[in-house]
């Protein structure tokens, strides 16, 4: 395992949850914080970030795509070896932070936990597709599966399936992270975003 943190790299914090948690606004806060801390910060997504990762996306998340599930996890794993080799390293490399929307948690919770792939052949496929780079980081905005899906609206493939999926998801996630408390930051996405955007910089700060 390679910490992003050891030697001349920057951080990289990655973050995890289900439909509706609120990600895409804690990183654009985030990401306003550190940079207006004089920080260079580079903020990605998955599956995206990268030309082929966009055009993975509108497959994977496509609702006339009906993908057999090692498939589809190995179409995740295609985009993050793409996004890691073509953003993720260089900038770390370069000192920078990295706060990436979504990571290599999001295909053990979703296609392992929730689809049933095994995890050991999904262990295989992040290890192979991050070149063993895992985050500092990760946190996990956690809520009720039913107050996410009514935030999402659920617009696309994964947000389309029903609950009991979206229970195997959150349960995944809450496993991980009880297995790392290391690397796992739990947040409680119910709360007010601003509450939750201070949680996790404290958590930034005692990393720094
Ligand atoms: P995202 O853009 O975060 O959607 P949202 O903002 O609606 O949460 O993620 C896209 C979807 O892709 C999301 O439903 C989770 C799913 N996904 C996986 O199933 N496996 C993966 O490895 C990744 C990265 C995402």
């Amino acid at each position: 395992m390679i910490r992003a943190a050891c030697g001349l790299h920057g951080l990289f914090i990655t973050l995890e949850g289900g439909e509706g948690a609120g990600k895409s606004v804690q990183l654009e806060a985030l990401a306003a914080e550190l940079s207006g801390q004089g920080r260079e910060v580079v903020t990605t997504r998955e599956p995206g970030g990268t030309p082929l990762g966009e055009r993975l996306r509108e497959i994977l998340l496509g609702l006339d795509s009906d993908l057999d599930p090692l498939a589809e996890a190995m179409l995740f794993a295609a985009a993050r070896a793409e996004l890691v080799t073509a953003v993720i390293k260089p900038a770390l490399d370069l000192g920078d932070f990295v706060i990436c929307d979504r990571y290599s948690d999001s295909t053990v919770a979703y296609q392992g936990y929730a689809s049933g792939v095994d995890l050991m052949s999904i262990g295989q496929l992040n290890q192979i597709a991050t070149g063993g780079l895992i985050s500092d980081l990760t946190v996990l905005l956690d809520l009720p599966v039913e107050e996410g899906l009514r935030r999402s609206g659920g617009a696309d493939r994964f947000e389309s399936e029903d609950a009991a999926f979206h229970e195997r998801v959150r349960a995944g996630y809450l496993a991980l992270a009880e297995y790392d408390t290391e690397r796992w930051l739990v947040v409680d996405a119910t709360q007010p975003p601003e509450t939750v955007t201070a949680t996790i910089l404290e958590r930034v700060e005692a990393l720094l």
